[in-house]
């Protein structure tokens, strides 16, 4: 299913929970706040089945929260995995419980992860997650290569004057590694959980002089034309880096779909005002029904930039 923009709808970001045992200073909560409930294992799956079959969607990310704080979302994943629809299962989390779920998340059925790490420094990481826990994440990190989640990505945040320094060193982590190194520009919170500018100012930083200067040293530059248009760079120590700076290019490149963990399906992280909560009518069994509120929720989609 296509978009007004002629985008087409190619993976669907589903969040779990809203829960979260960190409490990262930059969080987005996924740009909006539950009005209901979580919606249960059961429903969950019901919702995956009917995007599947709608939208032909093969790829699924679970966020949260902190998705890994749901106690059940290996049976989460497991159901999914079973319907056998999805052939790109990933996940984004904090890596705080990676440790102990990395090898049930491999049979239950997830190929890759997604580990927020803004900090490589024990104080730093402590000063912007609010946990004091940046070793129990890399021993995360290092149990899920082992099990075999792959890729693994690690989305780095730049703050300035908390974190912007520590670039080189995430590019040693990288290559030493091979975990792709996701350097993510600092994005403004949606209205939808009420927009913080002073905070986004202190912390903000333009990530073009520095992408610029990185693509200039890169051995080879890919563009992912299917994940907003961005960029990958190979770097000559072996590191491998994805720049996401939100720009128009960037918005007019996105392919995804959000469900909200109340059941809130919307197309922008910056317009869950736009969606259509679908959980109540999920016992209506009418695929008419959801093929037009899901044409709907589609049609409501535009570069946000
Ligand atoms: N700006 C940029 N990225 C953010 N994330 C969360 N909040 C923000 C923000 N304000 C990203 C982080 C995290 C993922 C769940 O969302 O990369 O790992």
């Amino acid at each position: 299913m296509k978009d007004k923009c002629n985008r087409k709808i190619k993976h669907i970001r589903f969040s779990v929970t809203d829960k979260c045992n960190f409490n990262c200073i930059y969080c987005d909560n996924e740009g909006f706040i539950p009005k209901t409930t979580e919606l249960t294992v059961e429903e969950i799956k019901k919702i995956c089945r009917l995007l599947a079959e709608i939208l032909n969607v093969t790829r699924i990310k679970f966020t949260g929260g902190e998705p890994l704080s749901r106690k059940d979302i290996i049976p989460i994943i497991q159901q999914v995995s079973d319907l056998g629809l999805y052939k790109d299962i990933s996940m984004t989390t904090n890596g705080y419980l990676l440790y102990e779920k990395a090898e049930d998340l491999v049979r239950a059925g997830l190929n890759r992860i997604n580990v927020s790490l803004p900090s490589l420094k024990p104080d730093v990481y402590k000063k912007i997650t609010g946990s004091d826990s940046l070793s129990k994440v890399l021993k995360g990190l290092n149990k899920a290569k082992e099990v075999g989640l792959f890729p693994i990505k690690i989305n780095y945040v730049m703050l300035k004057g908390l974190n912007d320094l520590e670039l080189e060193d995430f590019i040693e982590f990288s290559a030493k590694t091979g975990y792709i190194l996701q350097l993510i520009e600092l994005h403004a919170r949606s209205d939808a959980i009420g927009k913080e500018k002073e905070f986004y100012v202190k912390y903000h930083l333009d990530l073009s002089d520095i992408i610029k200067s990185l693509v200039e040293k890169a051995v080879d530059v890919k563009i992912r034309g299917l994940m907003q248009n961005r960029k990958v760079l190979f770097l000559s120590n072996g590191a491998i880096v994805e720049a996401i700076h939100p720009s128009h290019e960037f918005c007019m490149g996105c392919t995804k779909l959000r469900v909200g963990c109340d059941g809130n399906l919307f197309g922008c992280l910056y317009r869950a005002d736009r969606g259509k909560n679908i959980k109540n009518d999920l016992n209506l069994n009418s695929l008419e029904h959801f093929e037009k509120v899901i044409r709907e929720v589609v049609d409501s989609r535009e570069p946000y930039y």
